[in-house]
């Protein structure tokens, strides 16, 4: 039995993987800590809220003492840490944010990690520091490049791909210097359930729905490996089950698009979904298909965004042969799934998008 300390559990992809872990390892422990910044939502861990064998914590992975008295507390035995800014294009607006949460938070949750299991002792030997990590730390590829390996060496472009690396290094060296067990998966684009609508997918799937245009940057053909979440969280437990001390693997989709094709496939697929249920015309009369035109003719194509990666793609045949790890969910039916859950959980994106959820956050939980 396993007690896992996950950071970030209440974004996007750790709230998945607690939905995932809870599932596969029931006697399990799983306390989440998450700032809860505008990121973070609590909604996406509502489900798991009456589980005996989940606790939430609401704190910032800075508060080094707080998470030292919480691995001491709990026991914990790995932590997987996912906590971080993640959205490049508010990296590019203000980075300030970016190393502090993602590379002075890494360096507090380590030193944290040092001082109860390895200077007090409490868990010398069967520990696990799993550091989640991003395919953008190896800059970008052109057309005809072999895809990124755990060989790449590091060129991140922004301010987020440069914070993310700088906490790469960091983990890995405090397994180099302090012997700390640590594996750091670097993962390509992820897509599925709880996705902030800021990011593409999301934010054309909500867009389409709203009637509003689909900004897609420059030309919109760079291109992105995508993953569907589950298949990262596999992926990761792989890695934490398997993967050896001081070894990073990559997790990718073997799945490229270009921006472009993959906004018209949504629309596609959307339009498809209004021609087969009446339903969704009355519930979203905006929608271009509610009124027979393609939901392509929202796409406008605007500014470029500043220092835009041409191409991201990841090799992950070391992952396959060591962890046996390879993505389960095709895009075909990942895409479909995401489009059901949007469609299904609208009061979600509806409070994120109007700000009521973080009025609620505001007042519950930030008050004080
Ligand atoms: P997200 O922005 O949806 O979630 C981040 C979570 O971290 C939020 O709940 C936020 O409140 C929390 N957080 C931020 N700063 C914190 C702090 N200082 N202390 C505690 N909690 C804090 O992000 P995501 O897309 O779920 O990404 C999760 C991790 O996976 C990140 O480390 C990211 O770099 C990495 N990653 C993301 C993708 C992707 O496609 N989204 C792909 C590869 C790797
Ligand atoms: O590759 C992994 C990374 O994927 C993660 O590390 C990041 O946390 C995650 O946000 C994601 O980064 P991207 O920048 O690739 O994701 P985003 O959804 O912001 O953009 C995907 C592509 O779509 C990118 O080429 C920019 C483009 N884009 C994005 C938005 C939001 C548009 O053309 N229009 C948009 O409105």
């Amino acid at each position: 039995m396993s007690r896992l300390l996950v950071t970030g559990g209440a974004g996007f992809i750790g709230s998945n993987f607690v939905h995932y872990w809870l599932d596969q390892y029931p006697d399990d422990l799983v306390v989440v800590v998450d700032a809860l910044t505008y990121a973070g939502n609590l909604e996406n861990l509502a489900q798991v809220q009456s589980n005996p064998n989940y606790r939430f914590e609401h704190c910032d992975i800075n508060e080094t003492e707080k998470m030292q008295t919480l691995l001491r507390d709990e026991a914990i035995d790995v932590i997987v840490n996912f906590a971080a800014e993640s959205h490049v294009d508010r990296s590019i607006e203000g980075p300030d944010a970016f190393i502090t949460a993602n590379i002075l938070g890494t360096h507090s949750l380590l030193k944290a990690a040092r001082q109860v299991w390895l200077i007090e002792g409490a868990n010398p030997d069967n520990h696990r520091f799993h550091h989640v990590s991003t395919d953008e730390v190896y800059g970008s590829l052109e057309s005809e490049e072999p895809a990124f390996s755990e060989q790449t060496a590091y060129a991140p472009n922004s301010p987020y791909s440069a914070s993310k690396a700088a906490s790469d290094f960091l983990v890995r060296a405090y397994h180099h210097t302090y012997g700390m067990d640590v594996t750091t998966s670097n993962c390509s684009n992820n897509y599925g359930p709880y996705h902030f609508p800021e990011k593409l997918i999301p934010l054309v799937i909500t867009n389409i729905l709203h009637g509003k245009a689909l900004p897609i940057y420059g030309d919109g053909k760079n291109i992105r490996d995508w993953l569907y979440v589950e298949d990262h969280a596999r992926g990761i437990d792989l890695t934490i089950k398997k993967g050896r001390a001081g070894e990073t693997y990559n997790i990718g989709g073997w799945n490229e698009w270009t921006n472009i094709d993959i906004v018209k496939l949504v629309c596609q697929l959307m339009d498809k979904r209004f021609a087969s249920d009446e339903l969704l015309s009355k519930r979203f009369p905006e929608c271009p298909a509610a009124a027979g035109l393609q939901s392509e003719t929202l796409i406008e194509f605007v500014r470029d965004r500043a220092g835009h990666d041409f191409r991201y793609a990841i090799d992950a045949s070391y992952s396959n042969r060591e962890l046996g790890y390879e993505p389960k969910v095709t895009f075909e039916e990942g895409i479909e799934k995401t489009l059901d859950w949007y469609l299904s959980n609208e009061s979600w994106w509806r409070a994120v998008m109007d700000g009521s959820y973080q009025a609620w956050i505001e007042t519950n939980y930030k008050a004080a």
